[in-house]
C-alpha cells in the first residue's frame, strides 16, 4: 500500500517534471512583489542567473544606494522548472527609505530636508 503510493507519487512527479508544469510558488521565493515585504523593505533580486528574490532593508541616510533604482517586472525560471512572475521588484539595492533621496555622485541616501537646512546655514 505504502509502496504503491510512493510509486504513484514518483510517477506523478516524473510526469509533472517532464511536462514542465509550472510550480506556482516555490517556498524559496520570499517575495514576488515589494508589497509583500515590510514597510521599510523592498523585494530585491541579484543579477545572477538563478538569483532568488528576497526582502531587503531600504538603505538609510548615509548608506549606499542606486540613483537609478526603478521597480521592474520580470519573469524568472529556476532549475526545478518553477516559473515565477515578479513585479515591483528592484535589482540588487532597494531605493532609499521613505523621505530620503539617493544623491547622484556620492550614491548615498540623504535626507533632502536636512540637506536644505545645511545649505541655508549662514557661516559668515
Ligand atoms: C510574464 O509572463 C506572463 C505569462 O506568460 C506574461 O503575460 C507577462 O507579460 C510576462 N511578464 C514579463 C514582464 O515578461
Amino acid at each position: 500500500m505504502y509502496m504503491r503510493m510512493l510509486l504513484i507519487g514518483l510517477a506523478l512527479y516524473v510526469v509533472a517534471a517532464s511536462a514542465y508544469i509550472p510550480i506556482p510558488r516555490p517556498r524559496y521565493i520570499e517575495c514576488v512583489d515589494s508589497r509583500e515585504c515590510a514597510k521599510n523593505e523592498c523585494c530585491s533580486i541579484g543579477m545572477g542567473r538563478f538569483s532568488v528574490p528576497v526582502c531587503k532593508a531600504m538603505p538609510e541616510a548615509g548608506e549606499p544606494c542606486s540613483p537609478d533604482a526603478n521597480p521592474v517586472a520580470l519573469n524568472v525560471t529556476y532549475p526545478d522548472n518553477a516559473f515565477v512572475r515578479l513585479k515591483n521588484i528592484y535589482y540588487n539595492v532597494c531605493p532609499c527609505n521613505l523621505g530620503l533621496t539617493c544623491t547622484r555622485g556620492s550614491s548615498t541616501c540623504t535626507d533632502p530636508t536636512s540637506q536644505e537646512l545645511f545649505n541655508n546655514l549662514d557661516f559668515y
